[in-house]
């Protein structure tokens, strides 16, 4: 895209800055990126992650796929290039979120390493904690909980994630977590373990 200048467009700040928001929500806006396999739950671990943030008295807000391809997302199917671009629009609302000084808990299956390093490119350094919601195919496949793995295996879906569509994982990301061998409760524990440990929060 060109420099905005080129195209007469001009930004505007406000007095009221991200650290003042910040300062009022006692905590910095950063953005946690849940990426997985569908079915790997994703959305539950994020679900779960925000109850126990915001019983800790923290804002938060949830961007999840399936929620946002209804409104936002809604003219995006799941081409490669939609998919590009579905991850490319969330990466910019999680920035505004992260202005905001909201900690967003973002739930996609973000399956391309280049769309999910853009969202992170667009972050100040340890404000995007990646968090890989590994769970395998088989598993995911077994729970099935929208039966559309069952679609996609009878054709029904095309470009189905991790079966006629590639899920890149990620080489390095913040937290790696197991979702088919440990509960939901301890990955929780981990991403708030992290959270404190990084001085993101403090401890209870
Ligand atoms: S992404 O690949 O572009 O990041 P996103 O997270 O927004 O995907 O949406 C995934 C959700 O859309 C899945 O959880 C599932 O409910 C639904 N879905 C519908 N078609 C597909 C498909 N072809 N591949 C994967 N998920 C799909």
């Amino acid at each position: 895209m060109s420099d905005p200048k080129e195209r007469n467009i001009y930004h505007h700040a406000s007095g009221v800055t991200r650290h003042s928001r910040e300062r009022l929500n006692g905590h910095k806006g950063i953005t946690l990126w849940f990426t997985g396999l569908s079915g790997s739950g994703k959305s539950t671990l994020a679900v779960a992650c925000e109850e126990a943030l915001y019983e800790r008295g923290c804002r938060t807000y949830i961007l999840d796929g399936d929620n946002v391809r209804g409104g936002l997302n809604n003219d995006l199917g799941f081409s490669q290039e939609d998919r590009v671009e579905n991850i490319r629009r969330i990466g910019e609302v999680a920035n505004l979120f992260r202005e905001t000084g909201v900690i967003n808990l973002v739930a996609f299956i973000s399956p391309y390493k280049a769309d999910r390093d853009l969202a992170r490119s667009i972050a100040k350094p340890g404000d995007f904690i990646e968090v890989y919601v590994d769970c395998s195919l088989a598993t995911c496949e077994e729970r099935d909980p929208k039966g559309l793995y069952k679609k996609a295996r009878a054709g029904q879906i095309p470009n189905f994630t991790g079966i006629s569509a590639p899920y890149e994982a990620p080489e390095n990301p913040e937290l790696h977590l197991h979702n088919d061998e440990a509960s939901i409760d301890d990955n929780v524990q981990r991403v708030l373990a992290y959270l404190e440990e990084n001085h993101y929060i403090s401890r209870l």
